[in-house]
């Protein structure tokens, strides 16, 4: 049995809406921090048949069994008993599929000696979820054209960040990404905008990160995220991955940061406010979060590694 672990990543800068060809390729560079405190861990093993685990529950998941198969087809291995689970809630906003997708195919690699490195494990599971590309890269991490490789930007010493994820509710999302993304292109007024400004967006906050620019961060992952909101809000039907909490979380980091505290938000397919701060600020932002009616809990982390295999 092999044992690999990953963690989610949150995106500073989005990736919302893919190219119109096979392979799932993003339509805008995207730019993301991996957490250390959140892990999926995934353990894999030989079996008389392929059997699938996630979370305690026996599952059938399309996208999660077409992967393999497409992995199959490519490395010919024999059926696998995969077992997945998370410490964190799943399907929610969180970016499970994303360290789910970088902890498979790194367990797989392993237990089936493909001798992939990361940045081939990355492609692979850039094909599953895209979000999961940056997965297999620690700290700060880009995904951006020619070629759509995943790449760290910088180490998680060059700069200590942390991350207060306020959970506000626990319950599957509504609208998967790839459903939503393709309703934002092919119906929201605003897709040519968003593909047409996210480049500038992307480099001001590569600027940022290497000057560890906190207010220039702040300014462009703030735009970013509600670029990406207004897309999702203006796409036919709606889509609002919002709650009451999650508008109050916001206000209250707006709030705080009027008040002096280095802090900004961000938030993703899901009703969960990620709050990003310098180390003196984390336990002062997430006491202020628990605060906020309607937060379930806060979780609080540092940033992390990449995917890895136990020895
Ligand atoms: O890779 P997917 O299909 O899970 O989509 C991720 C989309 C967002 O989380 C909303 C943004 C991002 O860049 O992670």
């Amino acid at each position: 049995m092999t044992t690999a672990r990953a963690h989610p990543n949150v995106a500073l800068i989005k990736y919302w809406g893919k190219q119109a060809k096979p392979g799932n390729f993003p339509a805008t560079p995207s730019l993301s921090i991996t957490l250390s405190e959140l892990t999926t861990t995934t353990r894999v093993d030989d079996a008389d048949e392929d059997a699938l685990v996630l979370n305690g529950n026996p599952s059938r998941d399309a996208k999660i069994v077409e992967f393999v198969a497409a992995l199959r087809t490519e490395f010919g291995f024999g059926p696998l008993a995969i077992e997945t689970d998370s410490n964190f809630p799943t399907s929610a906003g969180l970016a499970s599929s994303a360290s789910g997708f970088a902890a498979l195919i790194t367990a797989i690699d392993a237990h089936c000696g493909l001798e992939l490195d990361a940045a081939v494990r990355s492609q692979f599971a850039r094909r599953g979820s895209a979000s999961a590309a940056r997965s297999l890269f620690g700290g700060y991490v880009t995904l951006e054209p020619p070629n759509w490789q995943a790449r760290p930007l910088a180490a998680p010493e060059h700069w200590d960040l942390r991350v207060a994820v306020a959970v506000t509710s626990t319950a599957p999302k509504k609208i998967g990404s790839t459903e939503g993304m393709e309703r934002s292109r092919l119906t929201s007024p605003y897709f040519d905008a968003w593909v047409g400004t996210a480049a500038a967006d992307f480099e001001d906050a590569v600027a940022a990160i290497n000057q560890r620019d906190f207010d220039k961060l702040t300014d462009v992952a703030e735009l970013s995220c509600m670029k990406m909101h207004g897309l999702m809000l203006t796409s036919k039907p709606a889509l609002n991955y919002w709650n009451g909490a999650s508008v109050d979380c916001m206000n209250l980091v707006r709030e705080l940061r009027a008040a002096g505290h280095g802090v900004f938000f961000t938030n993703d397919a899901g009703p969960q406010i990620k709050a990003i701060c310098l180390p003196a600020e984390i336990h002062r932002v997430a006491a202020e979060l628990r605060g906020v009616p309607g937060v379930i809990e806060v979780l609080e982390s540092r940033l992390g590694g990449g995917a890895a295999a136990d020895p």
